[in-house]
């Protein structure tokens, strides 16, 4: 049973008869009297609410009836519905315990879709399943974990890979956010779809149009054909939003639009194309705290984290390290050909003691590493340190992409918003890392378009 709160009778009638032609049982509500009343006889599965009330109601009101419902039952899920101008107004409601809003006027198929996903969500109760049951049902393939938390993470991600509810992933560098993302495509619906992965970190303002919403030849000097962008190669799919904690602002609102309209029109056209996207975003950043500072839209946070997954560092899961490591081996013994290589056990509880700030990423690197250096197959503490305390040049033999993927330029833009990343933005420090004078990462941060904060 969904409960509409409006006081408007149009809106009543038009929302009752789109739902019940989508065979969703009804009740509504005028006021914020009959909606209490209503709660304290029913739970209902869903509430639809207008905070935009009119003439006699303000949206103080309708934060207030939130409020008050969610006291008589805080896991009845609340979707607002808000005109675009009161925005601030869903933020406050989100805050206040609401699972999704709405933009006024609304469009059936968002609405429809937000109803769905949040019925999923909440329908869905948590249970805790064990590794090998998941195993069974899900593909997680090679993704390995039994630590506990990991586990519930895994459980989590077949519990809503299945709705188009957007995820945000957090955590530090090397933990496995883009393999999650992966997991949730592959576990979906969307799954014979495209994944689009978008490096938001390495698109500069100017390209960000283009790139994810593609253009009309002729857009824009050098626009020598017509391009599809990001989006609509994703459409069907899954989009998932690596680094997006590096947005721009002004990047942010455009990026906002999409994603509460899933429509967008191509730079230098003026059709708009519809989506149908599933959104993942990943950062390593803590988004909160950017949305505190100011540095990332609220609004936005939003819309993107209906799920947030925090995966854990590798310290914080090392009882996974040596499952981890056998898991690497294994894989280099079938590479290189090498049947007798194995770990001492010793390695092995040493390998467990490191901190490895670059986790899973730093360990599957060290393996690989010891493995090629050590022409023994029993690998020893020794050989492990050697090569942990070694600077490198470059991270692996991969990390670099397909020739004719990038050019040049890109990649040196790429490699300057990683080390700003690195050093938190210390310009002399940045400079040293990229053996460059400070004078010299100015000009470029100047020709790329990055601020010193970040793009
Ligand atoms: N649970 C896991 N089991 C096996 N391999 C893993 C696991 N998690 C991560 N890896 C491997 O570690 C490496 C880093 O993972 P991934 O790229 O998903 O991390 P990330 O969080 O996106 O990192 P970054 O923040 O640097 O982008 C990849 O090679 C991935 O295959
Ligand atoms: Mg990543």
């Amino acid at each position: 049973m969904i409960l509409i709160v409006d006081d408007d009778q149009a809106v009543l009638a038009s929302l009752r008869f789109l739902l019940r032609q989508h065979d969703y049982d009804c009740a509504c509500v005028k006021g914020h009297q009959t909606a209490m009343d209503f709660i304290h006889k029913q739970r209902p599965d869903l509430v639809l609410m207008d905070m935009n009330f009119s003439v006699k109601t303000t949206g103080e009101e309708g934060l207030k009836l939130l409020q008050e419902m969610l006291k008589v039952d805080a896991s009845i899920p609340v979707i607002l519905m808000t005109g675009w101008a009161s925005l601030d107004l869903a933020i406050r409601g989100m805050k206040a315990g609401a699972r999704d809003f709405v933009s006024k006027p609304w469009d059936n198929r968002n609405l429809l879709k937000s109803i769905e996903t949040t019925l999923a969500v909440s329908q869905h109760q948590a249970v805790t399943l064990s590794r090998q049951c998941l195993d069974e049902q899900y593909d997680f393939g090679h993704i390995i974990g039994e630590d506990k938390g990991f586990v519930q993470i895994l459980e989590s991600v077949a519990r809503i890979a299945q709705t188009d509810a957007s995820v945000l992933i957090l955590g530090e560098n090397g933990t496995g956010k883009e393999l999650i993302a992966e997991a949730l495509h592959q576990n979906s619906l969307r799954r014979d779809s495209s994944f689009v992965k978008v490096n938001l970190g390495g698109i500069s303002n100017s390209l960000f149009e283009s790139e994810l919403f593609g253009h009309k030849k002729g857009a824009y000097t050098g626009a020598a054909y017509d391009r599809e962008g990001r989006f609509s190669l994703a459409n069907g799919g899954t989009i998932f939003l690596d680094e997006i904690g590096e947005l721009s602002l002004a990047s942010q609102v455009k990026l906002l639009r999409v994603l509460q309209d899933q429509s967008f029109e191509a730079l230098g056209s003026s059709q708009t194309q519809k989506v149908d996207v599933r959104v993942i975003s990943a950062t390593n950043r803590d988004l909160s705290e950017e949305v505190e500072q100011g540095t990332f839209r609220e609004d936005l946070f939003y819309r993107i984290n209906l799920i947030t997954l925090k995966l854990p560092a590798l310290r914080e899961r090392a009882g996974d390290i040596p499952l981890l490591a056998a898991f690497y081996l294994e894989n280099l013994r079938r590479l290189y050909k090498r049947p007798g290589l194995c770990i001492k056990d010793s390695a092995m509880d040493w390998l467990q003691e490191q901190s490895f700030p670059g986790n899973i990423r730093q360990l599957k690197n060290l393996v690989e590493r010891t493995v090629l250096m050590t022409a023994k197959d029993r690998l020893e503490i020794d050989d492990f340190r050697l090569q942990l305390n070694k600077p490198r040049r470059s991270k692996d033999g991969n990390a670099l992409p397909e020739v004719g993927a990038m050019t040049l330029e890109e990649i040196e833009r790429e490699m300057i918003v990683k080390a700003m990343k690195h050093h938190n933005h210390k310009v002399v420090e940045v400079a040293g890392a990229l053996g460059i004078t400070r004078n010299a990462l100015y000009r470029r941060l100047d020709k790329y378009n990055l601020s010193t904060k970040g793009v």
